[in-house]
C-alpha cells in the first residue's frame, strides 16, 4: 500500500486490516521480570510467553492469520496418503512459482536438512549471499563449508543502499574458480537476508548470480522464507520493476532458480515448509528423504489444517497491501530511533527493526556478548522480547575461541498484522530510555553452553550486579508496577 496521506501532513503506517480475535497481554512488574530473566538464564529463548508483554523474538509461526485462512482450515482433508489438501497446495505453489514438483516438509530447517543430505559431501562448498544459522549448521554437520559472499557494503550497518543482501559477483566468480565448480554443492540465495537485518536482494543481482552459476553447471537454490518482504522491496526500490505486479515479480524471480524452499512459518503465514524442484528426475531422487525424515509425501510432517491456511496465505502474499504492512511498520520504528541518534541498521528492511548493539554498548567486550546483554536489558526494561543476532548465535572456532560475528545486533521482529501503532510507539519509547541509560548495561558469561546452536538453550549469568542497578533506575523513572 502506498503510504496513506494525512491532512496533518504526518506520515504514519496504516493497518489495512481490522482486529477480529485478540489475546490478552500481561505486563509483569519490573522486579518480577528480573526474577523471570534470572530463571531464563538471561536467554530470551528460555522465557515463558506469558511473562512477556511484546513478543518480538521472531516472525516465525506467530503471524496473524486472516479470516479466510482460518475458515479454510475447516476444509482440510485428513488422509495419511493422497490428501486433497496436498494437491491444492501443490497446485497453488505451481500457479505462483511455475514449478510443478513439491516436496512437503514440517518447517524450513527440515528442507535445509534434506537439501544438504542430498547435495553436501565432506569437502563440499555451499555458496551463499549470507548464511542463516540452521542453513549453515546442516552444511557443516555433513563436513561441508559455507562461503558467504554478500557485498562488503551489506555488512555496513548504517547505509542508504536499497539492496544490502546482494551477492558480490566478482567474489562469486573467484570463489567458484578457487573451489572448483564440481565441489560447489549449490548456490543458495536468501531473500530478505535475515542475519544482516532482513535486507533484500535485487532482481538484477539474483539474475546475474544465477546466470553465472549456470555457466559453471552449479545448482541454484532460493531460500524464499522471507520472499514476501523482498518482493515488496523489489517493487518499491528497483526502478525497472515498479510497474510489475507482485505476481509477475514472483514469477520472474522463480524462473531464475532450479529449486526453491521456504519456511511456511514465515512465507504463507502458517506453519510448515516445502521444497519446489524443477527437475522431475531430481524430485524423485529426493522423495525418499521425505518419507524417511518428514512423513508421507502428501503431508511431510505438516498438519493439513495448516496447509489449507497456507494455501490462502500464499495468495495473500501476492497482495501488495498485505506485504507492505511489516516493512512500513519497521521503517517507522527504524526511522524514529535513528532520528533519536540510536545506532540502527539502515535502511529498515523486512522481518524486524535491528539495533546495532556493538555501537550501543561499546563498553561491553565482544566476548561478553553485547547483543545478548542488550536484548536481556530490553526485557528487563519494558517486557519486550527481542532476539540476539551476533556472537552468541555463532559457534566457537575449532580451538575453542569465540567466533566474533561480523554483525552484532538486537532484532525486534514485527510478526505480520500482529502489533498496532501504539504498541510500536511503546517499543520506540523504551528503546530510547534504555539507550539513555546504556552505561548501566553490563556483559554476560555462559554457565551452560551447548555445543550446537547454543543460543537456543544456553544459560548465562551477568558479570556483575548490573541487572539490579538497571531495574532500580527503571523503577525510579516508571514506578514499581511497570
Ligand atoms: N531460512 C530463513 C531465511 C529463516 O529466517 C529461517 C528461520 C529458516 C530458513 C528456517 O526455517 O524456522 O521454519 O525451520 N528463521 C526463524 C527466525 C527461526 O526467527 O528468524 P524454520
Amino acid at each position: 500500500m502506498p503510504e496513506i496521506k494525512f491532512y496533518s501532513g504526518k506520515t504514519i503506517p496504516m493497518e489495512m486490516h481490522k482486529v477480529k480475535i485478540v489475546q490478552k497481554l500481561n505486563l509483569l512488574p519490573a522486579k518480577e521480570r528480573l526474577q523471570k530473566m534470572k530463571e531464563a538464564g538471561f536467554n530470551t529463548f528460555m522465557l515463558h510467553n506469558g511473562d512477556i508483554f511484546m513478543d518480538m523474538l521472531t516472525d516465525s509461526g506467530v503471524n496473524a492469520m486472516s479470516d479466510n485462512m482460518q475458515s479454510a482450515m475447516l476444509r482440510a482433508d485428513d488422509a495419511y496418503a493422497g490428501s486433497e489438501t496436498f494437491y491444492r497446495m501443490r497446485d497453488k505453489l505451481e500457479e505462483i512459482f511455475g514449478i510443478a514438483h513439491l516436496l512437503p516438509a514440517h518447517q524450513g530447517r527440515a528442507c535445509e536438512h534434506i537439501i544438504a543430505q542430498h547435495f553436501v559431501k565432506p569437502g563440499s562448498c555451499v555458496i551463499m549471499n549470507y548464511h542463516f544459522t540452521t542453513s549453515k549448521a546442516h552444511v557443516t554437520r555433513l563436513g561441508g563449508h559455507v562461503e558467504e559472499l554478500v557485498k562488503d557494503e551489506g555488512l555496513v550497518t548504517k547505509s542508504t543502499l536499497p539492496f544490502k543482501g546482494n551477492i558480490d559477483l566478482d567474489k562469486l566468480k573467484a570463489c567458484i574458480e578457487k573451489e572448483g565448480a564440481e565441489n560447489v554443492a549449490y548456490l543458495r540465495l536468501e531473500a530478505g537476508t535475515n542475519l544482516i537485518g532482513g535486507q533484500p536482494i535485487s532482481y538484477e543481482n539474483m539474475k546475474a548470480a544465477t546466470e553465472l552459476a549456470k555457466q559453471y553447471g552449479i545448482m541454484t537454490l532460493l531460500d524464499a522464507s522471507l520472499l514476501q518482504d523482498n518482493l515488496y522491496f523489489i517493487k518499491t526500490r528497483e526502478d525497472s520493476m515498479k510497474d510489475k505486479s507482485i505476481r509477475e515479480i514472483t514469477r520472474m524471480v522463480a524462473d531464475l532458480f532450479d529449486m526453491i524452499y521456504f519456511s511456511g512459518r514465515k512465507f504463507g503465514f502458517g506453519r510448515g515448509g516445502g521444497i519446489l524442484v524443477r527437475d522431475e528426475a531430481l524430485f524423485h531422487e529426493m522423495e525418499d528423504y521425505i518419507t524417511m525424515f518428514e512423513g508421507f509425501l502428501t503431508y511431510g510432517g505438516m498438519s493439513v489444517k495448516e496447509m489449507e491456511a497456507m494455501i490462502i496465505g500464499f495468495d495473500e502474499t501476492m497482495d501488495f497491501d498485505v506485504i507492505s504492512q511489516a516493512p512500513q511498520f519497521i521503517k517507522h520504528c527504524v526511522d524514529e530511533l535513528d532520528a533519536a541518534g540510536i545506532p540502527m541498521v539502515t535502511p529498515g528492511g523486512g522481518l524486524g527493526a535491528h539495533i546495532d548493539a556493538r555501537e550501543v554498548v561499546k563498553h561491553i567486550p565482544a566476548e561478553q556478548y553485547p547483543a545478548g546483554s542488550l536484548v536481556a536489558a530490553l526485557y528487563l526494561c519494558g517486557g519486550i522480547r527481542g532476539m540476539e543476532r551476533g556472537t552468541l548465535s555463532e559457534e566457537r572456532n575449532a580451538d575453542g575461541s569465540e567466533h566474533i560475528a561480523s554483525v552484532e545486533m538486537v532484532r525486534l521482529a514485527f510478526p505480520r498484522r500482529v502489533f498496532t501503532l501504539s504498541q510500536t510507539e511503546y517499543v520506540i519509547d523504551r528503546v530510547k530510555w534504555l539507550y539513555d541509560h546504556r552505561e548501566l548495561i553490563g556483559g554476560l558469561r555462559f554457565v551452560h553452553e551447548p555445543k550446537t546452536l547454543r543460543f537456543f538453550t544456553g544459560k548465562l549469568e551477568p558479570v556483575s550486579d548490573w541487572p539490579e542497578k538497571l531495574i532500580e533506575a527503571y523503577i525510579a523513572e516508571f514506578g514499581e508496577d511497570q
